[in-house]
């Protein structure tokens, strides 16, 4: 039986983080035993925030290094760069006459940016979700493993694969399902500022590629209260983050027992972001080695894209002809 597709990217607009980690390559990691998996560089996405040709091309480099040095095997899955593979914008296009102004107006991601970038309110922005819909069903995805701010992004996905089938009659596109590899919801990784999620903008972000030193400022530095002042008190925001992290990265042991005098009122913050550093650095510190060393092997790092933009593109032109023939595109001569 034919094993079911999965396909995900990520914009190389900086270095991953434990948010990407957890939320995405991780899954990615685990999924390329049994599927059949795409693993891009969303470098056509990250054009909306206009970076220089320099800055394009060493975040492209990085994340790809990133997600070798993470454990995605190009053997095992395909791994490829967006634009290699240019054939997801002529799906694009198509996609684009059945997109609606309001539909796109609505998405919350779209509204962020909007207020984060306000002199830069561009149509690829407001478009976003039809090219990342095009980066999923080009491929016939079953699954898309994704965080948790990606889900509404996931849901226009689905509405537009639906959308074409409705319109052609036919079902050529599956419709895309997101996926979290122990079936519990999607993640939402913390930051160390007190609220919200770890972001590249959002500045409170750990890097994969952080060195150990400046893990441990960062960790030092996250935001916590002066400590509980009641018997089993509810954890405030900040705090509650601080054990979040902790459930990721720590062993239940750990957990248990910073909850154990945090319900005691005995908690030192101290202790436990120093706990919370090692735990973090403990996983990150191997991974940093590897991405050291992959980047200096740019011809490893030019084989492996060649190969996944041959596999990917094969994948892409086959839906896409099926696709150009339901629309009608016909050779006259
Ligand atoms: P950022 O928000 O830092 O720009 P991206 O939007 O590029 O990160 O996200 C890339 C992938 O990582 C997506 O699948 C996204 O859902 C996931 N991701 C990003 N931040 C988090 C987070 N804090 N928790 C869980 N997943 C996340
Ligand atoms: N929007 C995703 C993000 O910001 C990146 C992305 C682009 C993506 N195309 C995709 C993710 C297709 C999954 C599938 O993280």
């Amino acid at each position: 039986m034919n094993k079911p597709t999965v396909v995900s990217g990520i914009r190389p607009t900086g270095y991953l983080h434990l948010g990407n980690y957890f939320g995405a390559v991780r899954n990615f990691v685990r999924m390329q035993e049994n599927f059949n998996c795409f693993f891009f560089i969303a470098d056509i996405h990250s054009l909306t925030t206009h970076p220089t040709p320099g800055d394009l091309q060493s975040g492209v480099k990085q994340v790809l290094a990133e997600y070798l040095a993470c454990g995605i095997d190009p053997e095992k899955a395909t791994i490829f760069i967006q634009s290699d593979v240019p054939e997801v914008c002529e799906l694009y296009a198509f996609l684009n006459m059945n997109a609606y102004l309001g539909e796109l107006e609505r998405t919350t991601s779209f509204k962020d940016k909007a207020r984060l970038q306000p002199d830069n309110v561009n149509a690829g922005l407001l478009t976003y979700p039809v090219l990342m819909a095009s980066d999923i069903i080009i491929h016939k995805a079953n699954f898309v493993p994704v965080g948790k701010d990606q889900e509404q992004n996931l849901e226009m996905a689905r509405k537009f694969a639906k959308r074409f089938n409705r319109m052609y009659r036919k079902e050529v596109f599956p419709i895309p399902q997101p996926y979290t590899f122990d079936g519990k919801d999607m993640i939402k990784v913390p930051g160390l500022d007190g609220s919200g999620k770890m972001g590249k903008s959002e500045g409170n972000a750990i890097n994969l590629f952080d060195d150990p030193k400046d893990i441990r400022k960062k960790v030092m530095r996250a935001v916590s209260d002066s400590g509980p002042t009641e018997m089993n008190q509810k954890k405030p925001e900040a705090i509650q983050n601080l054990f979040s992290l902790m459930e990721i990265v720590s062993t239940s042991d750990t957990v248990t027992h910073f909850n154990d005098l945090y319900n005691k009122c005995y908690v030192r913050y101290g202790d436990l972001k120093k706990q919370l550093a090692e735990d973090i650095i403990a996983y990150t510190a191997p991974i940093r080695d590897r991405i050291i060393n992959i980047l200096e092997d740019d011809t490893y790092l030019a084989k492996v894209a060649k190969m996944g933009a041959e596999k990917a593109k094969e994948s892409a032109l086959e839906t896409l002809n099926e696709v150009k023939n339901l629309i009608g595109f016909k050779k006259l001569f």
